[in-house]
């Protein structure tokens, strides 16, 4: 296994830290630590476990300078982002406190007098998380929250991009009072440490956020232990306008979810699908409001979007708008980059594209960039063929104030996560997941520590 992680700065290409990569044989004693630890964890109170949780969100609050400071230096993502991002994380460990109280059973009615037929549930075991960069912290959280209501213990993998933040973040879980090996962290290659979570008897779950090939890697690596598996994948959401929307809010709306994160995020608004009698104003609009975006380093006052995580990451999003505007696309914002790949920043303006055609790239594929392609529809129908035209099926938004149109939408969109008049629907409490490719099973809200709890029957007899 490679022994050297490098953490680089992508708004300044300058390497933050070198941290050492984890050995097979340390991942696997800490898979088998964690499995010994389940065994005194299960058995505490929910109460002891929300105190834990409870606990650990307050660090992360009252530490979220410190932590917001690493993750815009090793994501790039704006300050106030960032901040943002810390309060989030807490959020998943407040409510998954509660929910950990809440872990019900029930008696059912047997069909004769001398039984008794009770349904408990209890936490599945050791969790191996594989996280991603782009919310270094909430999807961690996301995981570790439910994981450790149910009475699970948790080891994470970080993305080799920001393991700084992880590497806190566990610290703050220990001095929270949650035992080392209740929580762990191991650095490395995906490739390397993923088949020795997914090849262990300790794992019982495996959750995983991140791109769609490698999801569909670990299923299948799962399949010879027979594991859970959690999968939060890649997504292509379409960002619907209607006639009669409110332009100008759906214009800060569509900017809030295109940009967020420099356009980095499974749930961005992917392909803009606007009705034909509005698309000239909207696209007039948003161009100028995506062209007035300040760029820069994210830890730079008034930066509102910052670079593009990696060179490879900034190579696809550039070969889609070169693509696109081969194929015809006019450029109404940006298109330009500001990068230096010797030094590694990476740098894409936000872009706004129009005249696109649905044989373009970026109208087949994930972006994961700062780049809004807008094509028109005229009928509501055709506008849910386009937006159900994908493999995936994370988010769908869609713009109107007229109700039968809203429920329509609603029942008609392949998509696991709608936003209605709302281009940033994802909160704890509410249930976060995809159809289709884009993923397996919810995170977040009660559905979200679901996963982490077997169900157990009994039935008493002679009674
Ligand atoms: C993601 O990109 O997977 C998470 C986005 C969110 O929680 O809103």
């Amino acid at each position: 296994m490679s022994n050297q992680i490098t953490v680089t700065n992508p708004a300044t290409g300058e390497v933050l830290a070198q941290i050492p990569a984890d050995s097979a044989d340390t991942v696997n004693a800490k898979l088998k630590a964690g499995h010994e630890a389940f065994k005194k964890f299960s058995k505490t109170t929910a109460y002891e476990r929300a105190a834990l949780l409870e606990k650990w969100a307050e660090l992360i609050l009252a530490n979220k300078q410190e932590l917001a400071e690493i993750m815009t230096k090793e994501n790039g993502k704006p300050l106030p982002e960032s901040l943002g991002e810390a309060a989030y994380t807490a959020s998943y460990l407040t409510w998954y406190a509660e929910e950990a109280k809440r872990l019900y059973g029930r008696t059912i009615p047997a069909a004769t007098s001398s039984k008794r037929l009770l349904v408990t549930q209890q936490g599945i075991g050791l969790v191996a998380a594989i996280t991603p960069w782009n919310f270094p912290a909430a999807m961690m959280t996301r995981k570790a929250g439910p994981a450790l209501a149910a009475g699970c213990t948790f080891i994470v993998k970080p993305a080799e991009d920001t393991p700084l933040t992880m590497i806190r973040l566990v610290e703050l879980a220990h001095e929270a009072g949650i035992p080392k090996d209740v929580v762990q962290i191991v650095n490395g290659k995906g490739s390397e440490i993923g088949p020795l979570f997914t090849g262990s008897d300790y794992v019982r779950k495996i959750t995983f956020t991140g791109s769609t090939p490698v999801g569909k890697l670990l299923i299948q690596q799962s399949a010879e232990t027979v594991k859970g598996v959690s999968m939060e994948l890649g997504g292509h959401a379409p960002f619907i306008i209607c006639e009669d929307a409110d332009i100008d809010y759906a214009v800060t709306q569509a900017l809030a979810s295109k940009f967020r994160n420099a356009g980095q995020t499974c749930v961005c608004a992917n392909r803009f699908l606007v009705h034909e009698s509005v698309v000239a104003e909207f696209s007039e609009k948003f161009a100028k409001a995506a062209a007035a975006l300040k760029v820069g380093n994210g830890m730079d006052a008034g930066v509102e979007v910052g670079p593009v995580i990696n060179k490879k990451g900034f190579d696809k999003i550039v070969e889609q708008i070169e693509d696109a505007k081969a194929k015809g696309a006019t450029v109404l914002a940006g298109g330009t980059t500001n990068h230096d790949v010797e030094k590694g920043y990476f740098f894409i303006n936000p872009t706004v594209l129009g005249n696109v055609t649905h044989d373009m790239n970026i109208m087949q594929e994930e972006t994961f960039g700062p780049v809004a392609p807008i094509v028109s529809f005229k009928t509501y129908e055709e506008a849910v063929e386009i937006a159900n035209n994908t493999p995936f099926g994370l988010a769908a938004y869609f713009f109107t104030d007229n109700y039968k149109r809203g429920i329509f939408f609603q029942e008609n969109l392949d998509f696991g996560i709608l936003g209605w008049n709302d281009g940033l629907p994802s909160t704890a409490q509410a249930p976060f997941g995809g159809m289709k490719e884009s993923g397996i099973g919810s995170e977040g809200g009660i559905e979200g520590i679901q996963p982490y709890l077997e169900t157990k029957y009994l039935s008493i007899g002679n009674i």
